[in-house]
């Protein structure tokens, strides 16, 4: 049997599901990898394997998601604390550092996953990366819609001896792409590595109108990799 892409990760958030049990608070990730999670758990609680479970989302869509399946929802304000949390990502380097925001929730993911005891990331294998940015996909930054481009000029110039072309995110009607929080998300393309991503971190968040990126690091505390050739637990 050939794996296509979606069932690898289906496999990785079948696993991740594993780790959940009743009566923790979770962090309900964004994407079509954390997807299959919500399925699952959505699907457990219905079979009575899961009870009083509570879920943080990440998004309005993973909000809309877990509504459907009849998870009980609450937010950081009344839960400051997350017991674990199931999240996808677009690329993980052999640190467990990761690139998050591609599908542009990455300032909520970041609040949540933040606030978690466990955070666990699931991937399908073509998320591993060597070193973060520069892989010929987007690091992206979530800005305030105010003067984006005097933003987007600064985030390049900081990063000009790595070829940065930052770019708008459009929607599909060719508008800029509006994140939960009203903001708009600069990509930044990077044509050769990013280098020491925490110094990069500092950086890009000392920009004024940056709001967050995308680099999660020392975030994760377990990485699950579905790969052809089965499953991959990486600890912390
Ligand atoms: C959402 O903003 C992202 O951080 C996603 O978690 C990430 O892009 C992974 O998405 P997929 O699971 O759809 O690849």
């Amino acid at each position: 049997v050939i794996l296509t892409q979606d069932d690898l990760k289906k496999i990785a958030a079948y696993k991740a599901v594993e780790f959940v049990e009743s009566g923790m608070v979770l962090g309900l990730g964004t994407g079509s990898t954390a997807k299959y999670a919500l399925d699952r758990i959505g699907e457990l609680l219905r079979q009575g394997k899961l009870t009083n479970i509570v879920g943080i989302p990440t998004s309005k869509k993973t909000q809309e998601q877990a509504l459907s399946l009849g998870i009980p929802l609450s937010d950081l304000d009344r839960h400051p604390t997350i017991d674990l949390a199931i999240d996808g990502a677009d690329e993980v380097d052999p640190h467990l550092n990761l690139v998050k925001g591609r599908g542009g929730s990455l300032l909520r993911e970041k609040m949540v996953e933040g606030a978690c005891k466990k955070f666990v990331c699931i991937v399908d294998e073509s998320k591993l990366v060597k070193h973060l940015g520069g892989n010929g996909l987007a690091l992206p930054v979530e800005v305030v819609p105010f003067c984006w481009k005097f933003t987007a000029n600064k985030l390049q110039n900081l990063f000009q001896r790595s070829g940065c072309v930052a770019k708008l995110r459009n929607d599909c009607e060719g508008n800029p792409f509006v994140t939960d929080n009203g903001n708009y998300i600069v990509d930044l393309y990077l044509k050769k590595e990013l280098g020491d991503s925490q110094i990069a971190s500092d950086a890009i968040l000392r920009v004024a109108g940056v709001v967050e990126h995308g680099m999660f690091l020392d975030m994760a505390t377990t990485v699950i990799v579905a790969g052809e050739r089965g499953i991959t637990i990486k600890n912390k």
